[in-house]
């Protein structure tokens, strides 16, 4: 006797097939330690893409509901420039900055943040600053810096866009001869 299926449910069994082989392929993957965790080579095409795209929606959807961001004033970049001078700089530069040089074996390294404001909105910074990016290197700030300080750093990458390797030198020795007033607490 055979057996007669309709076409829909031949399709049906088909993709479950195929996605139980997936996922018992893929746990096999992860159970016999053959997935490679080195930081030292890149991520596969697939996985970097999976990975980035991922970051990205779940940033936008993150920040949708925030209110309005503050608005910024001179010294709110200023404060900004130092806590980035001494915060950040080491992983992403700065203009006329270099990163450190071990930032090389971090996978997905660090970006320079030179125009990072014009990919991303002051809320979106935001969150990306205060809870770091999983899986990344990219540090949650939270623990160490004030919201008001985030904001402030956040202040800075929005001018960063419009500095120039003599302006970051000057902010550097502005902050060595006055150092800019530490944000109240939040
Ligand atoms: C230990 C290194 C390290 C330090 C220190 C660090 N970051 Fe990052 N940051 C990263 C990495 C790695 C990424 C890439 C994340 C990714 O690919 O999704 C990143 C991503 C970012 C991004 C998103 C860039 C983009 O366009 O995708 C921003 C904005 C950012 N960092 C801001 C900061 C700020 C501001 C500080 C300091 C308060 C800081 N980071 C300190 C490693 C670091």
């Amino acid at each position: 006797m055979t057996l007669r299926l309709s076409p829909w449910l031949k399709l049906a069994l088909a993709w479950s097939a195929g996605l139980a082989t997936v996922g018992v392929g893929g746990l096999a993957v992860i159970l016999f330690g053959y997935f490679d965790v080195t930081a030292s080579t890149p991520h596969p095409p697939l996985i970097a893409w999976a990975t980035h795209m991922t970051m990205q929606k779940a940033i936008r959807r993150n920040a949708a509901g925030m209110p309005p961001p503050p608005r910024f004033t001179a010294a709110n970049v200023q404060h900004g420039f130092a806590l980035y001078d001494s915060h950040c700089a080491v992983c992403h530069g700065g203009p006329g900055v270099p990163r450190a040089p071990w930032i090389s074996g971090m996978t997905p390294g660090p970006p320079f943040l030179l125009d990072t404001a014009r990919h991303w909105t002051p809320n979106q910074l935001y969150r990306i600053v205060r809870h770091g990016v999983r899986m990344t290197g990219m540090p949650a700030w939270d623990q160490t810096l004030t919201r008001t300080d985030v904001w402030d750093v956040v202040a800075f990458l929005e001018a960063l866009p419009g500095y120039t390797a003599s302006d970051y030198t000057r902010a550097r020795a502005a902050e060595t001869a006055q150092p800019s007033a530490p944000s109240p607490p939040s």
